[in-house]
């Protein structure tokens, strides 16, 4: 019998804080007429000081989870891909895993800036077809405005923060996750980068004079290369797929620019209104962009049962990819018991954190003093 991955559960966590082009004006010499018309963004959010990546991440994530009749004890895989996780290590993702009480999943983050979302998916979808696992949660979440100069007008006008969350379950029934194409070309790494703080060019004082710890683009080779890859990728999942690209519903593409959007609908022959598009709200979230826009197009009611999606994207590395996706609607109903007995799980999940740092305390104290014990 084979194995399908289908999405059974969708969540995004945005911060409240909205920054305006109007805002945006004032902080560098830039304007609403050239950022509309050269990115179409129109306000971002900012996520406030107690916010993180991984705060954001959990909220999106225990939304997705409400809307199935798992929680997140039944998790086996735990994927955030991030451009922005809180440290080099830990992962991101261990951090989720603690917060929502995944006490069984093991837990990784994705380096794959922008595509990450994609590559995490098939990742996860490929676990489940494999029978390897039943349940994933994939994540893209983001904190870039923490990583943006605010001095250069050419990168602080496009970022945002926010996370989007799928949950993924194993099948019998045939849809999901149909095909993924994942590409990179680490020639081009140099053309969009944090160069400072990792054990290249670790943080210093001169690299943080330099501003090494941020974000450094090159604005118009970055346009030229996801121009030429957004209708190629689609292309190419489609195809693996069965399908013709006139028979895909909806393609949710990374909301980095729309006039790179409507180069990819060009390049695809396909009419605009086919394309998911919310960047104006929301900027440029990396990992989150995907999962944003298509949370956003579920939740009002455009995705339609049995739609054929493709997902693509491009980003830092350079990486770039599309996926392919049969979109069946999940038949569980979620009782009033399956949403009390996850509110507990979250709350339990707080309490055992805490309960398992004070136990490795307590095993520290005593294996101390017996290796103590030994040498005397
Ligand atoms: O997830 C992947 C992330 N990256 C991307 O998707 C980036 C892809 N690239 C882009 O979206 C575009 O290249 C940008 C939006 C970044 C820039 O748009 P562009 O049409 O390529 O502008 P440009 O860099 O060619 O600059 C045109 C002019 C320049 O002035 P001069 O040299 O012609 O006098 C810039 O200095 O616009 C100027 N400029 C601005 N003016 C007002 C650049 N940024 C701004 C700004 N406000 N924020």
């Amino acid at each position: 019998m084979n194995r399908y991955a289908h999405v059974t559960g969708w969540g995004i966590a945005v911060p409240e804080e909205i920054l305006t082009n109007e805002k945006l004006a004032q902080i560098v010499e830039t304007n609403d007429e050239w950022i509309v018309s050269r990115t179409g963004i129109r306000e971002r959010r900012i996520a406030r000081k107690d916010e993180t990546t991984a705060t954001l991440a959990a909220d999106a994530a225990c939304k997705a989870l409400d809307r199935t009749d798992i929680d997140a004890r039944d998790l086996d895989l735990i994927i955030v891909a991030t451009s922005s996780p809180e440290h080099l290590f830990p992962a991101t993702a261990c951090l989720v895993q603690d917060n929502i009480g995944a006490v069984h999943a093991g837990a990784f983050d994705l380096s794959a800036a922008c595509t990450g979302f994609i590559f995490g998916l098939n990742m996860a979808a490929q676990a489940i077809r494999t029978g390897s696992i039943q349940n994933a949660l994939v994540i893209g979440s983001e904190t870039l405005s923490r990583m943006v100069d605010w001095d250069d007008r050419t990168t602080c006008i496009l970022f945002g923060d926010g996370a989007g969350a799928f949950v993924l379950q194993g099948s019998d029934e045939p849809g999901g996750v149909l095909s993924c194409v994942m590409r990179s070309d680490g020639s081009g790494g140099d053309l969009l980068s944090v160069p400072a703080g990792g054990s290249k060019l670790p943080t210093s004082h001169e690299t943080v004079d330099r501003k090494q710890h941020l974000i450094q683009m090159n604005g118009r080779e970055v346009f030229r290369f996801a121009t030429r890859v957004m209708a190629s990728a689609t292309r190419e999942t489609a195809e693996q797929a069965g399908w013709e690209v006139d028979d895909i519903d909806f393609v949710i593409p990374h909301q980095a620019n729309q006039r790179i959007i409507e180069s990819a609908a060009r390049g695809l022959r396909l009419p605009l209104d086919k394309f998911v598009v919310n960047l104006e709200r929301y900027g440029n979230t990396s990992t989150a962009s995907i999962p944003l826009a298509m949370v956003e197009a579920l939740d009002e009611g455009r995705i339609h049962d049995g739609a054929n999606l493709v997902l693509v994207g491009f980003g830092a590395g350079l990486t770039w990819g599309a996926l392919s996706m049969r979109w069946v609607e999940p038949k569980v109903r979620v009782t009033e018991l399956d949403r009390r007995r996850r509110s507990l799980v979250t709350l339990l999940a707080r309490f055992r954190s805490f309960l398992r740092r004070v136990q490795r305390r307590i095993e520290g104290l005593i294996w101390g003093a017996a290796a103590r014990g030994q040498e005397d």
